[in-house]
């Protein structure tokens, strides 16, 4: 059985599945549940300074938008960060720590971006026994109006400042949480290296109204009559999450900074995505709070079973093994043919492959052949653009096959086997100063 234990700047844990800082983890009834249940870390709940403690909207704090099953895509939140003493959670977390030692526990602090407010805090944290820290510059609602979350995470130098304090201030590890609520996310993260943090972990929440109820014309959720934007998350978030994982990871200036991963993770193979992109351990949030803690089982046994399967031993051997192949759009091949192949066997004639294709794509899919509805494709005019695979209902029905030999039949061209990008191509009128 494979090995899912990790190290994670020198924190241990023993699968790399951590929930995320968030209602999951706000006490210790819900953090010792998850660790019966398997969680290998948590990041604790963000805490603020001390003091009044911050208030909550008393009314829905969530929106959501769902697949035609119902099932949640895309979570849309309003909740603040800790509205608990901190008095209180920080007694819990030394209790919890104590009580799992061999779980991952990481302490979320947002305070003001005053030198002194972390001062005051960073001993107090650290006296929990907590493993490291991880510094919520992304909170992009409630918080930010106040100078604190993603107004932190969305100036580079305020990013490198704070952490540089962390430092200074605490022996733990630190972990800079960015905000996606940025043009280019690879900028903080070099700040946040800049400034000695030791990991980045990304993404937190996405600037978002998910919905507007069309009978009070309102945003949704509506507290009395308004609503504001909140934080987006869930499955929908993945593909910009990774995208930015994967930024930050084949960047000059950041690669090799440890990276926990963050944004929709809901099964074994969207951990595993993560881990590819060099992640080293991921976090959960709206997974959990949508099917509970038990899903984490289904976690780890399917990514054991698939790096049983794959004969990997540890994370190790596969972690960042997709780095090298994110590129940038024009080193893609342009030689690459393919063709859309229709399995007539598989097809159940619901004719959605001939629409999209006749409708929006390059009218390559016929519909009727003598008379009887017959769906193929027409390799003189396929583009292999692939619109027709991802509109079929059917599991690979339709394939992309590469063309090795011969010609194109769209362009008559024979086939080359050589690597050719834009860079080079003939069209391009940079190409020459490309090449020289
Ligand atoms: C209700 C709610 C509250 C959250 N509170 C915090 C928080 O206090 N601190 C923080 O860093 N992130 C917070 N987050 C963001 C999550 O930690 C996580 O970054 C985000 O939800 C993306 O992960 P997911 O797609 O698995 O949910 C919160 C998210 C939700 C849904
Ligand atoms: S790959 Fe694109 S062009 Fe070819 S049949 Fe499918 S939709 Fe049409
Ligand atoms: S979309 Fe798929 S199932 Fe429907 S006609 Fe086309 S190939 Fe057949």
């Amino acid at each position: 059985m494979a090995d899912l234990s990790t190290n994670f700047l020198g924190i241990k844990s023993p699968n790399p599945f951590w929930l995320a800082s968030a209602p999951p983890t706000d006490k210790a009834y819900n953090v010792e549940r998850a660790f019966e249940a398997g969680w290998g870390g948590v990041v604790w709940k963000t805490l603020g300074e001390a003091g009044p403690p911050v208030v909550n909207v008393n009314g829905p704090r969530y929106g959501a938008i769902w697949g035609p099953d119902r099932r949640l895509l895309g979570l849309n939140n309003i909740e603040l960060i800790t509205d608990r003493d901190l008095e209180i959670n920080l007694r819990e977390i030394a209790e919890v720590k104590r009580r799992w030692p061999d779980r991952a526990m990481i302490v979320s602090i947002m305070v003001p971006c005053e030198e002194q407010s972390w001062k005051a805090i960073l001993p107090r944290v650290e006296a929990t026994g907590a493993d490291g820290i991880e510094l919520n510059f992304g909170c992009p609602h409630g918080m930010s109006e106040r100078g604190m979350g993603a107004a932190v995470g969305q100036v580079p130098e305020y990013i490198q400042m704070v952490a540089e304090w962390c430092k200074h201030y605490s022996s733990m590890p630190v972990i800079v949480k960015l905000t996606p609520n940025i043009t280019d996310i690879r900028y903080p993260a070099r700040a946040a290296k800049a400034g000695g943090a030791d990991a980045v972990s990304l993404i937190n929440t996405i600037s978002s109204i998910v919905s507007v109820d069309l009978d009070n014309f309102a945003p949704v959720p509506t507290i009395d009559g308004k609503g504001s934007h909140g934080g987006y998350c869930g499955p929908a978030v993945k593909p910009i999450a990774l995208n930015m994982v994967a930024e930050i990871a084949r960047d000059a200036e950041t690669r090799g900074l440890p990276i926990s991963g963050i944004g929709g993770i809901q099964t074994w193979r969207d951990a595993a995505e993560y881990i590819a992109l060099g992640c080293g351990t991921v976090q959960v949030c709206t997974a959990a709070m949508t099917y509970g803690f038990k899903i984490v089982e289904e976690m780890t046994q399917g990514l054991s079973d698939w790096m049983d399967e794959k004969g990997y031993a540890t994370l190790a051997d596969f972690q960042g093994r997709a780095v090298p192949n994110v590129t940038d759009w024009q080193y893609l091949n342009l030689n690459y043919i393919t063709k859309a192949r229709i399995d007539q066997d598989l097809c159940i004639k619901c004719g959605r492959c001939h629409i999209a294709c006749e409708d929006t794509s390059h009218q390559a899919i016929t519909a009727m052949v003598d008379g009887v509805r017959h769906f193929e494709v027409m390799d003189d005019e396929c583009v292999g653009c692939n619109l027709c695979v991802n509109v079929c209902p059917v599991d690979d029905c339709i394939t992309m096959i590469e063309m090795t030999e011969g010609s194109d039949p769209r362009t008559g061209r024979p086939i080359d086997h050589d690597y050719a990008n834009w860079t080079t191509h003939p069209n391009n009128p940079m190409a020459k100063q490309a090449a020289e």
